[in-house]
């Protein structure tokens, strides 16, 4: 009799390889002359003797490349405050990423954009605070809105791709036409309307942030009436979560689509995550961004469908929204793993719905990060 064939060891299962990112959020110092009330940067900010050197971005943005990373954002803080700046752009151009530059305008001479340009920036991307100075440099902090304007002249006068970003919230939602016609006066190719997220710092501001219902309701017709009349700038909206009880789905997924590295090399899936206590962030001191995106425990913690809990576990919309904003879950609850209080369905919607209920006029006077010239 032929003895039965051993039977193949069955193989253990391959785990799916993590998608490759293509964005590269490099936060190249947290130093900032702004100080503006809805900053989602951590609480308590990088030393600027903590930070990367030019030379450990270079090999950032090479690793980055070799991940399939196509762009990244050179962002803090503020950039321009690294005098090694040309050098920081110039390695990224040479790993062939896509380079935009993340800035509050405040520091961009003709000398110093053009000397970034030649080094291979791509984009600039000038963030505005409200429509006219007093309100601008009220919400900033400080004196700034006549820099700025003088920096979009700077930026058009290059001819380089132009956005805008305007943080909205309850003090500029209804300049929110007038915000839109500075920035076509300004040249701005397109214009961010980011709703203000309660991450880092903004969390402490959230009562003098937060809008009502009423003012998203107007500034979206606005953006559906600029849309109507103008091909430009183009203006790209989302309405914020609180208000429609249907979570975002936040980056794109947790581990998903992008990373970010902080001024001291902090290896992040979302930038708002320094606030997830309970996680270790891997940092590029220590191992490659490949490692890291692929093994590294706090990147697979979210990743993909397997770790939700509660309603989102049998949720049709899980593979949509991956459960919403990690970061807020994690900031309203404590608990990261938990479905996004913003959805409806979550148990814990009600903590969204009183803080969107608790907005009324006049809000509480901004705390800012640092002693500021202007208070509301
Ligand atoms: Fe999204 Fe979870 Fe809410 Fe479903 S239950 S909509 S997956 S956050
Ligand atoms: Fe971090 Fe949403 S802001 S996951």
């Amino acid at each position: 009799m032929t003895p039965a064939p051993t039977p193949e060891p069955i193989p253990a299962p391959i785990p799916a390889p993590s998608p490759a990112p293509w964005a590269l959020l490099a936060e190249v110092t947290h130093a900032c002359p702004l100080h503006c009330p809805y900053c989602s940067n951590p609480l308590e900010l990088v030393r600027r003797s903590a930070e990367l050197t030019a030379a450990d971005w270079a090999r950032v943005f090479a690793e980055a490349a070799d991940l399939g990373v196509v762009q990244a954002h050179v962002s803090g803080g503020e950039p321009l405050l690294r005098p090694d700046l040309v050098e920081i752009v110039a390695s990224a151009h040479r790993a062939g990423v896509y380079t935009q530059l993340v800035t509050s305008g405040v520091g961009l001479t003709a000398d110093r954009l053009d000397a970034l340009l030649d080094a291979g920036l791509n984009s600039v991307q000038l963030s505005l605070q409200d429509a006219r100075r007093p309100g601008s440099d009220l919400i900033a902090g400080r004196v700034s809105y006549d820099d700025k304007e003088r920096a979009a002249g700077v930026i058009r006068a290059a001819r380089v791709p132009f956005g805008l970003n305007v943080v909205l919230h309850r003090r500029n939602l209804d300049n929110l036409r007038e915000i839109i016609e500075v920035g076509a006066r300004w040249g701005a190719d397109r214009i961010e309307l980011a709703n203000a997220q309660f991450h880092g710092w903004a969390l402490r501001n959230r009562a003098a942030l937060m809008p009502e219902g009423g003012q998203l309701d107007r500034a979206k017709a606005t953006v559906a009436a600029w849309r109507e009349r103008h091909e430009r700038p183009e203006l790209v909206w989302v309405m914020p979560d609180h208000h429609e009880g249907v979570p975002k789905p936040c980056m794109g997924g947790w581990g998903a689509r992008s990373i970010t590295v902080g001024p001291d090399g902090t290896a992040l899936p979302c930038p708002a995550a320094y606030g997830i206590t309970d996680l270790a962030f891997p940092n590029v001191r220590d191992e490659s961004l490949a490692r890291i995106w692929s093994d590294s425990a706090a990147f697979n913690a979210y990743r993909g469908t397997d770790w939700m809990t509660g309603p989102c576990r049998e949720c049709p919309r899980r593979e949509t929204d991956f459960g919403g904003c990690r970061c807020q879950a994690h900031a309203l609850t404590g608990d990261a793993a938990r479905t996004d209080p913003a959805c409806a369905l979550s148990p814990d919607h009600h903590l969204v719905r009183a803080a969107a209920a608790a907005a009324r006029e006049p809000g509480p006077p901004y705390v800012y990060r640092r002693p500021a010239a202007l208070r509301p």
